[in-house]
C-alpha cells in the first residue's frame, strides 16, 4: 500500500519571547493566573519584518534539511493558518517561492487550532492518489497581530510560531511507517464561541479573537476524546499501542482533563504550552519537532495527533514514525 511517510520535521519562531512578568506589565493579569489557569509560563511574539510566511519558510527549509530533501523536489505545500500574510494569494505561495519548487501545488487551509490536522489528511489524501509525490505540511500563524492587548481573557494565551512536516509517498505495509489514519469534524453551530469579529467581507478589517473560554474548554475535552476514540478504533489498535500523543497545545488544563478521560499516562503526552503558549495551528508540528528532536520521538513509534479550534472543528491522527 501506499502510505504518506514522515521524512523530516522542522520548526520556527520569533526572536522575542515575552514572559508572563513582562506582560502583566501592561495587562491587568499575573504570572500566578496564568500558570495556574493554564500552564503558560512564556511565549514568541513576531517582531518588526517576522510574519507567517517568514516562519513557515524558515521551518520548511528545517524540515527538508532534517530529512535531508532538496526543496526543489517539493510538489505539494499544504499550510494551515488563521494569520495569513494577506488575504490572497495564498501564504503557500510566498513558502514555495522561497522554496523554488514552483509549478507544483500550493494551498492554504483555514481550519484555526486545528488547521495542521485538516492540512495532514488533505496532503495525505492527494499522496495516497497519487496528486503528489513530496509534502511539506505546514502549520503557521502570527496570533500576536490579531489579539486584542487589552484582553486579558484571551491575549495571555497566544503565541507565535511555525512547524512544517515533510511527507513522502511510500511503498508500506499495515505495520509499517506513515500516516493511517485521521479523522476531521466541524460544528458550524458553535461559531460565538469562538471566532475573529473581523473580515474582508464583513467589516473590511482584520479583527480580533474573541472567545468564551469556560465553553470552549468544556467542547474541548467531550470532542477531543470522541475523536481519538475514533482514530483508534478505525484502525485496531488501542490506546496502550500509542507511544507518544501529540496534542494542540491550548491549556494544560485541557491536556490534563482529556489524557484522564481516555487513560493515557502524563509522560507519554507532549506538552510545550508552557514555553510556546496557544500557536494555533502551529502548536502540533512545533510540538511534534521538539519531541522528534530531544530524541523522545524514535522511529517506529505510534503517533497520535489531535487538535481542537474555532467553527469548532476538530481532528486526530495516528502515524507510524
Ligand atoms: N488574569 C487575571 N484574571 C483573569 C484573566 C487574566 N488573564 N482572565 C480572566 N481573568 C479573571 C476573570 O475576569 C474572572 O474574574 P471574575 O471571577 O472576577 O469575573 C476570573 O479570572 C475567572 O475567569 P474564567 O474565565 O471563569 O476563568 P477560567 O478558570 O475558565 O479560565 C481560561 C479561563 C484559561 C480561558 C479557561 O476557560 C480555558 O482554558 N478555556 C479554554 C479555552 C482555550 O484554551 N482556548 C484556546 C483556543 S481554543 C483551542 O485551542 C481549543
Amino acid at each position: 500500500m501506499i502510505r504518506s511517510v514522515v521524512r523530516g520535521s522542522g520548526s520556527a519562531l520569533p526572536k522575542r519571547c515575552v514572559s508572563n512578568e513582562e506582560l502583566a506589565q501592561t495587562v491587568d493579569t499575573s504570572d500566578e493566573w496564568i500558570v495556574e489557569r493554564s500552564g503558560i509560563r512564556q511565549r514568541y511574539v513576531a517582531g518588526e519584518g517576522e510574519t507567517t510566511s517568514s516562519l513557515a519558510i524558515d521551518a520548511a527549509k528545517a524540515a527538508c534539511a532534517d530529512a535531508g530533501v532538496d526543496p526543489t523536489t517539493i510538489d505539494l505545500i499544504v499550510l494551515a493558518t488563521a494569520t495569513p500574510d494577506n488575504t490572497f494569494p495564498a501564504t503557500a505561495t510566498k513558502v514555495q517561492d522561497a522554496l523554488g519548487c514552483n509549478g507544483g501545488i500550493a494551498f492554504d487551509v483555514a481550519a484555526v487550532c486545528s488547521g495542521f490536522l485538516y492540512a495532514l489528511a488533505t496532503a495525505d489524501s492527494m499522496l495516497r492518489t497519487g496528486m503528489a509525490r513530496r509534502a511539506l505540511v505546514i502549520g503557521a500563524e502570527t496570533f500576536s497581530r490579531i489579539l486584542d492587548w487589552e484582553d486579558r481573557t484571551t491575549c495571555v494565551l497566544f503565541g507565535d510560531g511555525a512547524g512544517a512536516v515533510l511527507l513522502e509517498a511510500q511503498d508500506s505495509d499495515e505495520a509499517g511507517p506513515g500516516v493511517i489514519t485521521s479523522r476531521l469534524h466541524a460544528d458550524g453551530a458553535q461559531h460565538d464561541l469562538l471566532y475573529v469579529d473581523g473580515g474582508p467581507s464583513t467589516t473590511q478589517t482584520v479583527g480580533h479573537v474573541r472567545m468564551k473560554g469556560r465553553e470552549v474548554f468544556r467542547h474541548a475535552v467531550v470532542n477531543l476524546a470522541e475523536v481519538l476514540g475514533e482514530v483508534l478504533e478505525e484502525s485496531g489498535l488501542s490506546i496502550d499501542d500509542v507511544d507518544w500523543v501529540v496534542p494542540h497545545q491550548a491549556n494544560a488544563r485541557i491536556l490534563d482533563a482529556t489524557a484522564r478521560k481516555l487513560g493515557i499516562p502524563a509522560e507519554r503526552v507532549v506538552v510545550t504550552v508552557d514555553r510556546h503558549a496557544n500557536t494555533s495551528a502551529a502548536s502540533v508540528p512545533l510540538a511534534l519537532d521538539v519531541a522528534r528532536k530531544d530524541g523522545r520521538i524514535k522511529s517506529g513509534d505510534l503517533v497520535m495527533l489531535e487538535a481542537m479550534g474555532g467553527g469548532f472543528t476538530w481532528g486526530a491522527s495516528l502515524i507510524r514514525m
